[in-house]
């Protein structure tokens, strides 16, 4: 007996890769129901080779699903995921809005699985950021090896990060350039096309973004509290799929060798790192793919015990939909979650 699933905000760019993927991987599913707003009551979206009629999140009776994967922002999710989770749903959200809550874990299934098992406090479980996720599956196994002591990270991130509006006015300043119109910028503080944008969410006190912040607090909470981590996130002109380079300060001596081939070994990396022209990863090349790619791997003398890598994956899959997907198929895997209907 397969599990009654929702999938709120199934309209928007993580809903659609989140249908998708349950699709692709055969998800023990035996209804999925595909929720967004009131705008999109009655449209129709894709799930595999059928389609599913969208409804309200206002008119879902949640009494007898099993798993809501939910990506329709912080606010949504900070009214429903309460009441949704009260009546045994488990929530996995997509949002920041419970990453930082001590009740709720965090998770990246080839990071923390484990602390998945702690969603019975508020029946939540929160997905990092799309930047973190990417970056601690690649720092994990590492750190098993070597502790990881400092990491200083620069972001490349696409504009799918934020929303499928965004990937419109990318698209929309791109045409308006060649053919001479005036460009407006409406999501974007400033023109996104041929630019880049070295800011992400809000400023906060200090002077760094909120993404920045995420990246430092949420790596704590799913890797290691004792890991210092500064980030300077910047959203460039690329549809899919962001890029990192990341340098990191070990406690001991790893060469760029023995990283490379921890890094091959551990799940949900691939390595790609030719020292030759296109023996590396871009981002267009990783989107629509599920892996974490690593590439220019290279010891970095001017620290003690350093590396520098860059680390590219696409933000809608491992960074979003696909973590999401996972956490609930470890939930069914370690036997944490039945279906309603077989209770
Ligand atoms: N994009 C990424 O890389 C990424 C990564 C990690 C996390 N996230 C998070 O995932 C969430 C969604 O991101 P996205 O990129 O998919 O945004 P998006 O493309 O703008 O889609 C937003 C979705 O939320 C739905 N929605 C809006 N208001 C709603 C309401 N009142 N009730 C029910 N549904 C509502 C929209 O439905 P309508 O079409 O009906 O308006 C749409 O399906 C955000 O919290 C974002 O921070 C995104």
């Amino acid at each position: 007996m397969g599990y009654k699933v929702a999938v709120v905000g199934a309209t928007g760019n993580v809903g659609r890769e989140m249908l998708s993927i349950l699709a692709e991987r055969g998800f023990p599913a035996d209804e999925v129901v595909a929720v967004a707003s009131r705008r999109s009551q009655g449209t129709e979206v894709s799930f595999g080779d059928k389609t599913l009629k969208v409804q309200a999140l206002e008119h879902v009776d949640f009494s007898d699903v099993d798993i809501c994967v939910m990506s329709a922002g912080g606010s949504i999710s900070k009214e429903w995921s309460p009441k949704i989770g009260a009546q045994k749903c488990v929530v996995i959200d997509n949002s920041s809005a419970w990453r930082y809550d001590e009740d709720v874990p965090l998770v990246v299934p080839e990071v923390n699985a484990d602390a998945a098992a702690g969603f019975t406090k508020k029946y939540i479980i929160a997905n990092p950021n799309c930047s973190t996720a990417q970056l601690v599956v690649a720092l994990k196994p590492l750190h098993d090896k070597a502790s990881i002591k400092r990491v200083v990270v620069s972001t490349y991130q696409s504009v799918s990060g934020a929303g499928k509006d965004a990937m419109d006015e990318l698209f929309t300043q791109t045409r308006a350039i060649f053919v001479s119109d005036p460009v407006e910028a409406k999501k974007f503080p400033k023109r996104i096309a041929f630019n880049l944008i070295p800011h992400i969410d809000i400023f906060m006190e200090d002077g760094f973004t909120k993404e920045e912040w995420k990246m430092m607090a949420e790596t704590k909470k799913i890797l290691d509290p004792k890991i210092k981590l500064t980030a300077t996130c910047v959203r460039v002109p690329v549809f899919v799929s962001h890029s990192e380079v990341v340098n990191i300060e070990f406690d001991k001596p790893i060469s760029a060798d023995e990283a490379r081939s921890i890094l091959r070994e551990a799940p949900g990396c691939l390595v790609i790192d030719k020292h030759e022209p296109g023996g590396y990863i871009t981002p267009y090349e990783a989107a629509g793919e599920d892996a974490t790619y690593i590439s220019r791997i290279r010891e970095d003398i001017t620290v003690e015990n350093g590396l520098t890598m860059w680390v590219v994956s696409d933000n809608l899959r491992k960074g979003a939909a696909l973590n999401a997907v996972q956490i609930a198929e470890v939930l069914i895997n370690r036997g944490l979650l039945k279906p309603k209907k077989a209770a």
